[in-house]
């Protein structure tokens, strides 16, 4: 096995844990803050390199701020603007290896060099995004791609978000 699968198969056997640790953790509540909270709060301290972790939810037509881990964050995020409302408007994961080179990157910490964002689509409804940000550059790939996007969907039929998108 070269390195970038062994690494790769790490990264998978990491996020599948992720998983039932997270799975426990919801279990019994459908709460859709306290989750999205506590996640935020796991991926933060689980992940490594990362100097954001949070969510962004869609209320009103915009992306609004939602709970979160690390620097203060802009609040509001038209679709189609930036990486996160680029990812929501498209519905499809992005991942930016050097946020200084995507065009209209919104800079929320300067420390921020990549990120991942991963639409919360459920029910082909689009609930929000949730958003990554990591100090170092290319920190995510497609193995991250695929292990967020479980977590999202375990969020996202674990969790009642209707009060979070109103
Ligand atoms: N960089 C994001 C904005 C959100 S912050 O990173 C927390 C963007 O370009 O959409």
């Amino acid at each position: 096995m070269g390195a970038e699968s062994a690494a790769g198969g790490k990264k998978s056997a990491a996020y599948r844990a992720l998983n039932a640790q997270l799975t426990a953790l919801f279990a019994g509540e459908r709460d859709g803050l306290a989750n999205a909270a506590n996640l935020s709060a796991v991926l933060y301290h689980t992940l490594p390199d990362l100097n954001w972790v949070g969510f962004y939810f869609l209320r009103g037509g915009e992306l609004v701020l939602g709970p979160f881990q690390g620097q203060v964050a802009c609040v509001r995020i038209p679709l189609g603007r930036g990486v996160c409302g680029t990812a929501a408007q498209s519905r499809e994961t992005l991942i930016v290896a050097d946020v200084h080179a995507f065009p209209g990157h919104i800079a929320c910490d300067a420390a921020s060099r990549s990120e991942i964002v991963v639409p919360l689509i459920h029910h082909d409804r689009l609930w929000g995004v949730l958003d990554l940000d990591s100090p170092v550059a290319a920190r995510f790939d497609a193995d991250d791609g695929i292990g967020l996007n479980a977590i999202a969907a375990l969020l996202l039929h674990s969790s009642d978000l209707d009060r979070l998108t109103r």
